[in-house]
């Protein structure tokens, strides 16, 4: 990883997705965590104060060293254990069936090959586990995904491979994934950036 995506962007990810819009879907998207959890993306650990206090476990699974830095404020406050166990989403290193929930927020936009995380995610939860999400994606009106086509090589490059054109609910029912929950909004703020899926997905 370079300086700009190991040590820059995170602190700017940090500061960008820290605001008030951005708590009630975090609050969501945690509120049905128990057990064992996994969080891909981990970032600078803004979903911490949003875990349930039943929680056993979470573990980590991130790139980005600068994140892990920020987070280490929010973890030392927090009553759950958090452990990192690897970088990245498309190889997880947890065995078949072994976590109660997945959690990630505004992260499957960045993944290499979001296909190939959905299928780790399916294949580390155990049968009636679910992925819980809040992720941005591909619009339905035709002129903001026209944009959002028009914007995402330039978006990749400026945010850490970041796609405004993923259609998430699409992805993650091909990952063998059962959307149970799932509701789409644009958040406040530019339409290309923030149309967004909040979901939960059960293994079956
Ligand atoms: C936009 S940030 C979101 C961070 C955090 N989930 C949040 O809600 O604040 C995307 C995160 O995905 C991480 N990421 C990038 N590639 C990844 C991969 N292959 N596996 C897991 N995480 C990855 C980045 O380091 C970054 O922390």
């Amino acid at each position: 990883m370079g300086l700009y995506a190991d040590q820059i962007l995170p602190r700017a990810i940090n500061l960008a997705l820290r605001g008030s819009e951005f708590a009630g879907p975090r609050a969501r998207a945690a509120a049905g965590l128990d057990g064992e959890v996994l969080e891909i993306g981990f970032g600078s650990g803004l979903n911490i104060p949003y875990y349930p206090a039943g929680l056993k476990r979470v573990q980590a699974v991130d790139p980005a060293a600068a994140g892990r830095k920020l987070a280490a404020g929010r973890a030392a406050g927090c009553a759950v254990s958090i452990e990192y166990v690897g970088s990245d989403a498309e190889a997880l290193p947890v065995p078949d069936a072994s976590v109660d929930h997945v959690l990630s927020t505004w992260t499957l936009c960045t993944i290499p090959d979001a296909m190939l995380a959905l299928a780790e995610i399916r294949r580390v939860l155990r049968p009636g586990g679910a992925f819980r999400f809040v992720e941005h994606g591909l619009a339905p009106d035709p002129g903001v995904a026209r944009l959002q086509q028009r914007l995402t090589p330039l978006q990749r490059r400026a945010f850490g491979g970041c796609h405004l054109n993923r259609p998430i609910d699409q992805l993650v029912a091909a990952a063998g994934l059962e959307l149970t929950q799932m509701d789409t909004y644009y958040m406040k703020g530019p339409r290309a950036l923030g149309y967004t899926f909040e979901g939960v997905a059960v293994r079956p």
